[in-house]
């Protein structure tokens, strides 16, 4: 069990394209109707906007918002806001007017609404950086929590491309630090992956299309999730890294973090392989933090700290200084290492460090399905790659042990082993796995107006022997006689004649004639072939549940999972007729056991059909004493041009 703290931060979201228009009414929501609209001076259009949408409620505006939050700008815009008598602030921007706002609010407890225009997602955060002589100041309070945020996507379509991927990997090192924090709690898991697994998406989308609304609302959902993780739990070595190269180098923050994010993660890996595990399934990468370095590399984004303008000579300095207190962090934190991680940083290395099982594993299959590109046919060449990339997911994610993939193939020695002409324990493991179950929905689905298939089994023998109109196909074996009265029509409902109709069932204890050894075989499957009108008729026994071999490995596994062994009572059919498709299928008897659960998952609704008990004169004359029973169906299948 999971031991955790978990704090909200309240604010109001809204969020979509055009939002923008409601901006009076969040103001006046918040009993403004005197606004001091901030903004920085590259935003112009976008503060026009915001002006234009809240109407006459503007009461003055402050264009001066300036990065680190310095506490002189903060001053002049307080004297702005007293002269003009505001009573509410918003803020339209990125990082910096959304400090500039806070400072504000903290200072006059005035409601803030904070219009967004980048992934910073300091404005669902309570904390502020301000510069008082050119120191930084943080504090967290609730009164510097912004009221409401705004999210329009459409302030967001212009922000430059470049921009976008380092400000969307901003947002990214949120997402991924809180997975890793201290106190991360299972809420803010499930915001932080669900805001990687976004960005992953967007950012290749937007180098393909920058102003795409879909592409832009996946990042800015993105950066107010990873906002929110940021503001509830605690970051560690990546962000002190970016803090103090920022602070003490004066390197460019959101630049920053897009080349540390990756050194930062290989660093950690190997005390967090879970997390990073995670990490790479939301990112749709075999291992993070190389698949964050390739996705920065491949969208032209920066990946050295070199090219930001970092002094080489600076690094060991760097190290010290973020080393020099300690804070949380999953894997210890060294001088050294973190001299050298920042040394593949400046150099704009691909990180390999200690999840390099994971680039391995990704290379192998990678070489595997290499392997298979000669093949002739481009099918096989598909499924084979396919196979593989899911057998090798399957191996890495379940960290599958040596011993168990040894029981595995045992398990499938044995199913070999106990096969042979009258028992077929693949067919049964297909069956059971709901695979044969899974291929034929899509086979249905390719044929919607024919009667379904269902699935073949094991108990079929080709060649069964021919039986006349009207013959009993039991031959006398004890069970409640069915007359059985079916047709077979093509898609236009005109009958189908010549048609050859293969039938199999169990007796009434369950059991296949292959499967009964002393049985003067066969018996209870036949072959006829239907009249001018499409029709055929036959004596049988009404179909009893039983269940399927399970003195085998399948049978293991169903009782290893608690499974019972069960098939609901039918009929099995197979239709061939000249010019049109194939037709496995089955009929249920109506009412029968295990309906609801068939341990092959082979019923369908449109198969249950009732085996209608009747009692007197039979319609062909057949004396029958007590009950006997009577199955009339229509079979439609399709033409082969369908
Ligand atoms: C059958 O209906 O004959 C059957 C189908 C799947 C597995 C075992 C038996
Ligand atoms: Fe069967």
């Amino acid at each position: 069990m999971r031991t955790f703290v978990y704090t909200s931060h309240p604010s109001r979201v809204v969020f979509g394209s055009g939002t923008a228009d409601r901006l009076a009414d969040e103001v006046k929501r918040l009993g403004g109707s005197r606004v001091l609209l901030l903004s920085s001076p590259p935003l112009a259009e976008a503060s026009a906007r915001v002006r234009e949408a809240l109407a006459g409620l503007v009461a003055a505006e402050f264009d001066g918002a300036a990065m680190h939050t310095p506490v002189e700008v903060t001053e002049r815009a307080l004297s702005v806001l007293r002269e003009a008598g505001a009573d509410c602030l918003v803020a339209v921007g990125g990082g910096s007017t959304t400090g500039l706002s806070k400072a504000l609010a903290l200072r006059t407890g005035m409601p803030q609404v904070i219009v967004p225009t980048t992934y910073a997602g300091s404005e669902v955060t309570p904390v502020l950086g301000e510069t008082r002589d050119g120191r930084k100041i943080t504090q967290s309070s609730p009164a510097i929590l912004p009221e409401t945020v705004l999210y329009d996507v459409d302030f967001t379509l212009s922000l430059p491309p470049a921009m976008s991927v380092t400000s969307g990997v901003n947002a990214l090192a949120h997402a991924v630090e809180a997975l890793y924090s201290a106190d991360a709690d299972p809420v803010t898991d499930g915001l932080a992956l669900d805001a990687i697994s976004r960005i992953a998406r967007a950012l290749p989308r937007l180098a393909a299309d920058p102003a795409d609304r879909e592409t832009r609302a996946d990042l800015l959902h993105a950066a107010w999730l990873a906002g929110t993780c940021l503001a509830t739990v605690g970051m560690g070595l990546h962000h002190k890294l970016c803090h103090t190269l920022g602070g003490s180098f004066d390197l460019p923050h959101a630049e920053t973090h897009t080349v540390v994010l990756p050194h930062a993660m290989a660093y950690n890996a190997s005390a967090v392989p879970d997390v990073m595990r995670r990490i790479a399934d939301a990112l749709g990468v075999a291992d993070a933090p190389s698949g964050v370095h390739d996705l920065v590399a491949s969208l032209g984004g920066p990946t050295s700290l070199r090219d930001l303008g970092m002094p080489e000579s600076g690094l060991a300095r760097a190290a010290e200084l973020a080393t020099a207190t300690p804070y949380p962090n999953p894997r210890e934190l060294t001088t050294e290492g973190i001299a050298e991680l920042l040394t593949g940083a400046w150099h704009g290395r691909r990180p390999e460090g200690p999840s390099s099982t994971q680039a391995m594993l990704a290379r192998l299959t990678e070489q595997v399905v290499a392997s298979f590109a000669q093949a002739p046919d481009p099918r096989v060449r598909t499924l084979l790659s396919d196979l593989v990339r899911h057998l090798h997911t399957f191996v890495a994610t379940n960290d599958v042990t040596d011993g168990e993939w040894q029981y595995a193939i045992d398990f499938l020695t044995r199913a070999g082993e106990i096969s042979g002409p009258t028992r077929q324990e693949f067919v049964l493991l297909s069956d059971t796995l709901g695979v044969s179950s899974a291929v034929d929905l899509l086979t249905n689905s390719r044929t919607p107006t024919t009667t379904p298939s269902a699935v073949l089994g094991p108990f079929y023998v080709e060649g069964p022997p021919e039986a006349a109109h009207g013959s009993d196909i039991s031959a006398g074996l004890p069970g409640t006689p069915l007359w059985v009265d079916v047709r077979v029509t093509d898609t236009d409902d005109k009958p189908v004649k010549n048609a050859v109709v293969d039938v199999w069932q169990s007796n009434k204890d369950g059991f296949y004639d292959v499967q009964l050894p002393d049985l003067d075989g066969p018996v209870l499957r036949a072959r006829l072939r239907t009249d001018a009108d499409g029709r055929i008729t036959f004596w049988s026994i009404l179909p009893s549940p039983y269940p399927i071999p399970d003195d085998g490995p399948v049978g293991q596994m169903l009782a290893a999972v608690g499974r019972h062994p069960n098939r609901a009572p039918h009929l099995h059919f197979m239709l061939d007729a000249p010019g049109h498709r194939r037709l496995i299928t089955q009929l249920f008897v109506a009412g029968g056991a295990h309906l609801d659960g068939d341990t092959v998952f082979g019923v369908k609704n449109e198969l249950v059909v009732d085996f209608t008990p009747q009692s007197g004169p039979t319609p062909d004359g057949r004396r029958v004493d007590g009950e006997w029973r009577r199955l009339d169906y229509t079979f439609r299948i399709a033409p082969l041009a369908d």
